[in-house]
């Protein structure tokens, strides 16, 4: 591999077997300065190109791509049905509080879990509960509903690869924290339907999470995660995931409403300017990334210069509330998932 030196224009070369991965240093030979490689990945063949050079857009759509071609002999993450079901039932003029009841109680993980949480110090009343329709009574339908969804997506994020365990979390606190966020700003403006804004902030960055595991389940991607800064991450994946994730849960099954609330929530367009879920999710995703929830923290972002904020009339007050509050409301909930 030749690397042409920017500064000196000297060719540098690499013996291909010596690349360690998609993103490295190294000094050039004739000026010594400080060079950064990138390579680019098509599919499974490995283009190498010398970097400082990448022309916009032509790394574009490489990993993307690649699901997108492969999708049938990938291992992709499973979707969790259950809170889904349970949002059938509820929406169903004949559905019971029995049927959520046997509907929790068939996944004894969950309906041991929901009753440690019904006890739990935030929900928890004077009297222990041991019956699981007692507890689904305790905690309320929206809550039950709620916290099913974040104990269901909460298994999304795990992995047997060491390497990836830090990004995962990082992801899952930002996941986690937006869905938080995004319910309580619906609550804010007098949202109905709040359980489906979690929903869907859970789901926001899904094609991240999808990046995440194909780059690390495919060797042929040569991407080394102990070497991979989070920053490089998430330049690698960051122009496809939203897109990617809207494909996914929609190939899924999940209905448009919410795939284009993932499809569009780095970036509204005016065709989806009245759409509240979409401004709400948008929302919670910058003020996430202001207080630093996840892995990134961007403090000088001005939420109520947002058109988000002002399409739903929040004040600069507010917004400051809304910060604070849903900071303490994830790590709360994030232990208590634990
Ligand atoms: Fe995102």
């Amino acid at each position: 591999m030749k690397i042409n030196c920017p500064i000196c224009r000297h060719d540098n070369l690499l013996n291909d077997d010596d690349l360690p991965r998609l993103l490295f240093s190294f000094q050039c030979e004739s000026c010594n300065t400080l060079l950064s490689v990138k390579i680019q990945v098509n599919a499974l063949n490995v283009v190498k190109t010398g970097r400082q050079k990448t022309k916009p857009g032509e790394r574009k759509n490489q990993i993307a791509a690649f699901i997108y071609e492969n999708k049938d002999k990938l291992k992709l993450p499973v979707l969790p049905i259950l809170a889904t079901k349970i949002r059938k039932v509820r929406n169903d003029p004949d559905g019971s509080l029995n049927d959520v009841v046997d509907l929790v109680r068939s996944d004894q993980t969950m309906a041991t879990k929901i009753l440690e949480l019904a006890n739990s110090a935030l929900y928890g009343g004077l009297v222990e509960i041991t019956d699981l329709k007692m507890a689904i009574m305790r905690l309320g339908l929206n809550v039950t509903e709620t916290l099913v969804t974040a104990l269901e997506n909460k298994q999304l994020y795990s992995s047997d690869t060491a390497s990836v365990v830090t990004l995962l979390e990082g992801l899952w606190e930002h996941a986690l924290g937006v869905a938080v966020t995004a319910q309580k700003i619906a609550e804010h403006v007098g949202h109905e339907q709040t359980e489906e804004v979690f929903t869907a902030g859970l789901l926001h960055d899904f094609g991240y999470i999808l990046c995440l595991q194909v780059l690390a389940q495919n060797e042929s991607f040569n991407v080394d995660f102990c070497q991979l800064s989070n920053d490089e991450f998430f330049k690698l994946c960051e122009e496809e995931h939203a897109k990617l994730g809207a494909w996914y849960l929609s190939e899924a099954g999940l209905p448009p409403r919410l795939t284009n609330i993932v499809a569009h929530h780095e970036e509204i367009p005016s065709e989806e300017s009245d759409n509240q879920d979409l401004h709400i999710v948008a929302l919670a995703n910058l003020l996430c990334k202001k207080v630093g929830l996840g892995l990134r923290q961007d403090s000088e972002i001005r939420l109520d210069l947002t058109e988000s904020a002002q399409s739903l009339n929040l004040s600069e007050v507010q917004l400051a509330s809304l910060e604070v509050h849903c900071e303490d409301l994830t790590h709360q909930l994030m232990d208590m998932l634990k």
